[in-house]
């Protein structure tokens, strides 16, 4: 019997080129906000799939599929699969870490550099005006030189960062999740979040703890929206108490807070942090080793389940 693999999405031709040769593939175009009954029906055949961030795999679409019995994330982050349900049913999980790192940690620079430097408030200016003006107060931003980056998730894109930051003559301070954050918060001119997004870091940047950073200081989210309370982050840029802000990530994503829209401040950019020709080629190869090996009935070489 030949087995069946559901790719929810068009993937790097790398994972159809691993697959196909051994098993039925099936491509599915990708569709936004896809809901548990879009999940149900097109993993309907699915011995194993691959599968995007914004797949919603709950209980109900394990449950209403009992053959499916390998789910490989496409992403390094698995917040979109009910695991204690995936453990329970005895379906294996697995992601795509170490390979997008450095991706990551690139456009979080690129972003602290846009944000602090107003790179896109001055790309703006220029095709507005059709020319380049010089002027001794225009576009003032902040240097990095000497500042604090403040680290939350010290795991490898959080220590990929403080690198690159080190470089920029940046001083860093660096928390795993879980640990108290009251001297970053208090200390840190630019707070990035690089933590994974589990029952404990949901809303981790709120009011409360935005009011304990250092005023006019910036926040960066790489990692994933729900971390930061989107509508308390708004307050805080529309008051003051912070000066910036450069997201990748959205709490409800597709959906993006329509103040942020509205925000000289903040640069905000589409989920692209491991958007490069390399790391999405990695990321498609080792999601359908993944899918190959599980079928095969070897180990997946990186399981969370
Ligand atoms: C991207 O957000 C990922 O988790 O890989």
């Amino acid at each position: 019997m030949k087995y069946t693999v559901v790719l929810t999405a068009d993937f790097p031709s790398i994972a159809t080129e691993l697959l196909a040769p051994h098993f039925d593939v099936i491509a599915h175009p990708t569709e936004h906000g896809r809901s548990e009954e879009d999940m149900i029906t097109i993993l309907a055949e699915a011995d194993a799939a691959i599968t995007l961030l914004q797949d919603p795999i709950t209980r109900n679409v394990l449950e209403a599929n009992p053959n499916l019995r390998c789910v490989s994330n496409f992403a390094v982050g698995y917040n979109n699969i009910d695991v204690d349900a995936a453990r329970e049913l005895g379906v294996v999980v697995t992601n795509t870490p170490g390979v997008l790192t450095e991706a990551t940690a690139d456009l979080t620079l690129a972003l602290i550099l846009a944000i602090t430097r107003r790179i896109v408030e001055g790309d703006d200016e220029m095709r507005t005006l059709g020319r380049c003006e010089w002027e001794p107060l225009k576009l003032l931003g902040a240097s990095l030189q000497g500042k604090r980056l403040g680290i939350i998730g010290m795991g490898r894109i959080g220590t990929a960062v403080a690198t690159r930051a080190r470089a920029f003559g940046m001083e860093v301070i660096g928390v795993r999740s879980g640990e108290s954050l009251d001297e970053l918060l208090a200390t840190s001119d630019i707070v990035s979040v690089h933590a994974p997004l589990t029952r404990e870091t949901h809303h981790l940047l709120n009011a409360t703890t935005l009011a304990k950073m250092k005023r006019g200081a910036y926040v960066i989210n790489t990692a994933r929206g729900a971390i930061v309370d989107e509508n308390a982050l708004c307050d805080a840029l529309e008051s003051g108490q912070l000066r910036g802000a450069g997201l990748d990530v959205y709490e409800f994503e597709p959906e993006v807070n329509p103040r942020l829209l509205r925000m000289k401040n903040v640069v905000i950019l589409p989920h692209i942090g491991s958007a490069t020709e390399e790391a999405r080629n990695a990321m498609a190869r080792i999601a359908a080793t993944n899918v190959l090996l599980f079928l095969r009935g070897k180990e997946p070489l990186h399981r969370v389940v």
